[in-house]
């Protein structure tokens, strides 16, 4: 969480102060959330991550990293389309992903992921007092493709 893009594109605060981590993986422990590691031949490679669960209106965001070391091999379009099954299987109706207008690279994972671009939100709160343009995208149940997002 501490590699530059993560910082970049993240709501990882930065710098993060002594003891974030902890709470921050303390949201995770109720049914309001769900993270997970991503693995590839056992090695830790990315998280994934879930915004508050709306369990009424039947959506969510979702977001994701992959570490450096992983990156360029189709890890991030395979956690989204694993995570966006996921949240269908749990009856959501709405998947969404806030992407920055400077970070094509996970644009292009949405997109891939057969996400629908649906605009750009002027000026989102980001984290502290750092305000980002935010591209929003969008995916509906049935539009996931499972051909899509093999990993490379
Ligand atoms: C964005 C991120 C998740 C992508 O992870 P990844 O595992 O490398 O992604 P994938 O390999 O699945 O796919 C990346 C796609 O973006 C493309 N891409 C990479 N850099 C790009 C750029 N600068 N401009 C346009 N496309 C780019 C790749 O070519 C690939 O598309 P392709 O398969 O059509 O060639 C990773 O770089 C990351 O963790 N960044 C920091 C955290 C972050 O941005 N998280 C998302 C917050 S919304």
């Amino acid at each position: 969480m501490r590699d530059p893009d993560v910082l970049r594109f993240t709501r990882t605060p930065d710098p993060m102060p002594d003891g974030w981590i902890h709470d921050y993986l303390a949201r995770f422990r109720s049914d309001d959330r769900a993270g997970w590691a991503v693995m590839q031949d056992e090695q830790l490679v990315g998280y994934a991550v879930t915004g508050p669960i709306d369990r009424e209106g039947l959506e969510v965001e979702l977001g994701y990293a992959v570490s450096p070391w992983g990156r360029g091999r189709g890890v991030a379009t395979e956690t989204l389309r694993q995570l966006t099954q996921w949240a269908f299987d749990q009856g959501l109706k709405r998947v969404t992903a806030l992407i920055s207008v400077d970070n094509p690279a996970s644009s292009r994972v949405a997109e891939k992921v057969g996400y629908t671009f649906e605009g750009v939100l002027r000026s989102m709160h980001h984290r502290g007092e750092d305000r980002e343009d935010l591209q929003s995208w969008s995916i509906l149940p049935g539009e996931l493709d499972p051909s899509r997002g093999s990993p490379s």
